[in-house]
């Protein structure tokens, strides 16, 4: 694991957006698994605005999501898939053949579910972007939820709709369940980065870089995965311990 710790959110955003854009340049059609949520805002502006302005061919790329809520119209303002659209989609160019997204109207979710993992498996994900929940949740996949899970349904633990009330004005609007890509989904990817900000990080970060591996602290399964980088600012870094592979900027 290869840890780099930044001063503050923003160098944070800089160095995410440059590891990300240095492998698109090298491989222009790499698939990327990309999540939603406030962490990855500052490096997706920076990335598509260096983008946009060395003129990077974007017709090769393909992303895939990680979640994407149950019963919300894939048009609300609030869906993972606004926000995809708002963030990269439309700024890159997208066609809509080169992003994928679970269906969260889906009459039948156990065959979307069953369909998203299928395309996971066909295409294959080079590199996932991940940020991490104060439970140590991925994706939307909480807490006590199985290693070895595929893309499934998922109900929302309180604390975590708590948390995204932010995007909706009241948590009673927050949908009480989502579409995941599961763990071991993710654990697919050739190599995922992760991306933390702010104390309330600093359990999770604690539990996934120093704890043991445990379904309580779902981050810890990609202990397992071999090509993971932690990039985290410096408060969510606070319970760190100091030692080789991890890089101060
Ligand atoms: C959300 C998303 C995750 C995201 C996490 C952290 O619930 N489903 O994909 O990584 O929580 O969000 P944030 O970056 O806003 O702290």
């Amino acid at each position: 694991m290869n840890i780099t710790i930044t001063k503050n959110y923003s160098e944070l955003s800089v160095k995410a957006a440059e590891l990300f854009y240095k492998k698109i340049k090298a491989k222009p059609s790499i698939h990327l698994g990309l999540a939603t949520g406030k962490t990855p805002l500052g490096m997706y502006e920076i990335l598509r605005k260096k983008m946009k302005t060395d003129g990077l061919p974007t017709d090769k790329l393909k992303v895939f999501n990680l979640d994407e809520y149950v019963g919300l119209s894939k048009n609300s303002s609030k869906s993972f898939y606004t926000y995809m659209k708002k963030q990269l989609y439309e700024p890159l160019g997208l066609k809509e053949r080169q992003y994928y997204i679970p269906n969260g109207e889906a009459k039948d979710l156990e065959k979307e579910c069953l369909r998203y993992e299928q395309m996971i498996d066909q295409f294959g994900i080079d590199l996932q972007l991940l940020g991490v929940g104060r439970n140590g949740h991925i994706g939307f996949n909480e807490p006590g939820t199985p290693f070895d899970s595929l893309t499934h349904v998922v109900k929302l633990k309180e604390s975590t709709r708590k948390v995204n009330a932010s995007f909706f004005g009241d948590e009673s609007l927050v949908p009480t369940r989502a579409i995941t890509m599961g763990i071991q989904s993710i654990l697919k990817a050739k190599e995922i980065v992760v991306i933390a900000s702010g104390e309330e990080k600093a359990r999770a970060l604690y539990e996934f870089v120093h704890g043991k591996m445990t379904e309580e602290w779902p981050i810890t399964a990609l202990k397992n995965h071999s090509n993971v980088t932690v990039i985290c600012d410096q408060k969510s870094a606070r319970f760190l311990k100091r030692k080789e592979g991890v890089s101060h900027d």
